[in-house]
């Protein structure tokens, strides 16, 4: 071939490397939303981390016990859970070949189907599966509490219930002999000496023990829950620690505490002192690895954090990149959670799908899109959430593009775990309130509060969080708000309440610190005089009519940041969009920048040359087709 048909031909492929790829990218971008949400244990925690993808691997049909937590890495609770969780994992690490501590994020959407099979409710859920467990329409064994110890004691409790054990576990299950000369009968040769706890009858300390132990194979710890057969065995009255040697000797010990740590302590010395090695092994149980960052995520780690240094001060601004995400995780992430959607669930999902038709921030695709959605809601008599998620996303590939964008912006936390959801939905219920007391639609000043109220009740998944709205709109008489510019001060009303409630709390991101909204910089006219005593309660602190305006102002349609959107298409028309787009380029850094601007500099040279060299060939010979590719 010569040179100029290789040249040719280079400058085709450099076009499909390097441009191409870009235009589909813009296209195929809304397809899968973004899993920016790596949820709260890493690899440096002791909690196996559960997916779609292994949940089954790893849970069904084991050797060990699996204590599962089902959460929602946007909520509050959940978050302050957390830790407790990890201590957990942490103190039973040596348990690990009968109970794992594991975890699954139901926020991740790749999780969405799992945690809809499983029908968790609320989060967290903490759930028990035995080691053979298979049966997949049985959801484990519900556990309540949120303390470490009371959750590890019904822990306990799950495995020494079960009936049939692997043979590596210790015994759980109480003595009932009442001779000790049998003690040892069906005891593996390799034990020296039984150790007997007998200790109350509802205490799991004997268990714990026994957990923390079983991995030295020459001695063997048994409880004793009667007092039948401890008087039986001889043993002293409890609480008392007894051991039992190989020629049916029982020699009481003494101890300070029955405690789990001095009672393990107490024994392991014994057992060293007779030469048996007491290090406890850590058994390998096979778990999957958390995955390596990809460049894909460090790129998006980047871009968030110039997001955040870019909107930290921008706390008054409204940004459609957020009310959009939240709308669509409402919708695509939190409604479908539910198998069956009837009653009062389904009312309330009606409810909130006719106030987003009526009020939403979409463009027109979203407007039809949505008005499509309604209808079905409207006419299923009762929606199941299979079939709903099969539904809408039919009839987003119908409407596409319906989102602009598939980011928070206003809402990117300093941390993936922190902000997010939870802070778009207050966008997105703050924008429904305004936007509804400028329409005409309704007269009905309750239209939006019901539906926010409803959609808080029965699909947000912050369980804690549902409570306390609950709560606080029966307090704060949300039912007898009378106009719909009320209804908007209702709702600041209460953000602020919870603002005040989580200042300072775990979850609160230090980069976007609670605030008594919105402070005297953002609208300085609305309270009543200068803050000099910023703490002092005085209900005549604000001036509702400018608070009112305040909220018109930034939740304008035409005032919503532009920032971070990609799809423009998807966009409500609005003159200001220009204004907004110079913003975006500062998102990204000039490198960024300079290497996109290069490339399609390069693409577009090359093209011309390519298209100079292809009519020059023209005039000079006849082009066959199939010799511009085929003898490469
Ligand atoms: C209905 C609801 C109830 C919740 N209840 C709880 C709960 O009980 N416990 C819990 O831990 N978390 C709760 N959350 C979550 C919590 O309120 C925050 O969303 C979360 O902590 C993230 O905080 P953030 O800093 O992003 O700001 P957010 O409080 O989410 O606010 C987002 C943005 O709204 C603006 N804003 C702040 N205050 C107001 C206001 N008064 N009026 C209008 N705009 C305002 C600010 O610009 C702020 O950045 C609830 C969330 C919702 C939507
Ligand atoms: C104990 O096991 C039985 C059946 O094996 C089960 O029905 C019961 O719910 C279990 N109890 C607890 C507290 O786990
Ligand atoms: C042990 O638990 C059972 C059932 O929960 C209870 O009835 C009993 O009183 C408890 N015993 C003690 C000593 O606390
Ligand atoms: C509340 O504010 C009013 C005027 O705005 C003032 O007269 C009153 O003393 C204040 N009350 C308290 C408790 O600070
Ligand atoms: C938008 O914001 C600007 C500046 O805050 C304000 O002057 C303007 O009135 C707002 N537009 C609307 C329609 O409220």
């Amino acid at each position: 071939m010569n040179r100029k048909k290789f040249f040719l031909y280079m400058s085709f492929c450099l076009y499909i490397k390097l441009c191409a790829p870009m235009h589909v990218d813009q296209h195929s971008q809304q397809d899968e939303s973004r899993s920016d949400n790596p949820g709260f244990y890493g690899a440096g925690d002791k909690v196996v981390v559960l997916s779609k993808l292994n949940f089954k691997d790893v849970i069904f049909d084991q050797e060990y016990g699996s204590y599962v937590e089902f959460y929602n890495s946007y909520c509050g609770f959940c978050r302050r859970f957390s830790p407790t969780w990890k201590e957990l994992a942490e103190d039973v690490d040596t348990w690990r070949d009968v109970a794992i501590i594991s975890a699954i994020d139901c926020s991740a959407d790749e999780n969405n189907g799992l945690c809809r099979e499983f029908e968790v409710m609320a989060y967290p859920t903490v759930r028990y599966f035995s080691p053979h467990h298979t049966d997949p329409k049985k959801f484990g064994i519900p556990a309540t509490g949120q303390e470490r110890r009371a959750l590890r004691k019904q822990l306990v409790n799950f495995l020494k219930n079960e009936t049939i054990v692997p043979d590596h576990w210790p015994i759980l299950k109480p003595l009932t002999q009442t001779n000790n000369k049998i003690l040892y009968l069906d005891v593996k040769d390799i034990v020296e000496f039984i150790f007997i706890i007998n200790l109350d009858e509802n205490s799991t300390v004997g268990h714990e023990v026994a957990l923390d132990l079983h991995s030295i194979e020459q001695i063997l710890i048994r409880q004793v829950e009667s007092e039948h057969i401890a008087s039986k065995l001889g043993l002293t009255p409890k609480p008392s620690l007894t051991v039992v040697n190989r020629n049916n000797e029982l020699i009481p010990m003494t101890i300070a505490e029955y405690d789990r740590r001095t009672i393990v302590n107490v024994i392991q010395r014994f057992a060293s002192n007779r030469g048996i090695p007491t290090v406890i092994n850590m058994i390998q149980v096979s778990t999957p690895k958390a995955a390596l960052a990809s460049d894909d995520d460090i790129m998006i780690r980047r871009q968030n954090e110039e997001i955040v240094n870019q909107v930290k001060n921008m706390r008054d601004v409204v940004f459609q990149a957020d009310l959009e995400k939240a709308l669509r995780y409402t919708l695509f992430h939190e409604i479908p959670k539910f198998n069956e959607i009837v009653g009062e669930r389904k009312v309330a999902l009606e409810r909130y799908i006719s106030v987003i038709y009526r009020y939403s921030p979409l463009g027109q695709n979203g407007k039809r899109f949505l008005q499509a959605l309604r209808e079905y809601v409207i006419e299923s008599d009762e929606i199941n959430g299979n079939l709903y998620e099969v539904k809408i996303k039919e009839l987003e590939r119908k409407f596409h593009p319906v989102f602009s964008s598939d980011r928070w912006v206003g809402c990117q936390g300093s941390k993936s775990t922190l902000r997010g959801f939870s802070c778009g939905l207050w966008f997105l219920f703050h924008y429904l309130t305004v936007q509804a007391a400028d329409s005409e639609y309704s007269t009905d000043p309750l239209e939006v509060l019901h539906a926010v109220h409803g959609y808080v009740k029965y699909f947000f998944g912050c369980s804690d969080c549902s409570e306390h709205f609950q709560s606080m709109a029966a307090q704060q008489k949300i039912w007898s708000v009378t106009t719909k510019d009320d209804a908007i001060l209702w709702l600041w009303m209460a953000h602020n309440t919870v603002n005040k409630r989580l200042r300072k709390d775990p979850t609160e991101d230090p980069t976007f610190p609670k605030i008594k909204f919105p402070n005297a910089e953002m609208c300085p006219t609305c309270r009543r005089r200068p803050l000099t005593y910023p703490n002092v309660n005085n209900k005549s602190e604000w001036d509702k009519n400018e608070v009112l305006e305040f909220f018109k102002r930034i939740y304008s349609p035409s005032n919503i940041s532009r920032l971070g959107v990609e799809n423009e298409r998807a966009l409500p028309q609005t003159l200001e969009a220009l204004r907004e787009k110079r913003l975006l380029r500062n998102v990204f850094t000039d490198l960024d920048m300079r290497v996109g601007i290069f490339l399609y500099l390069f693409c577009i040279g090359m093209m011309i040359l390519a298209v100079k060299f292809f009519v020059r060939r023209r005039y000079r010979r006849k082009m066959y087709s199939h010799d511009f590719l085929g003898k490469v």
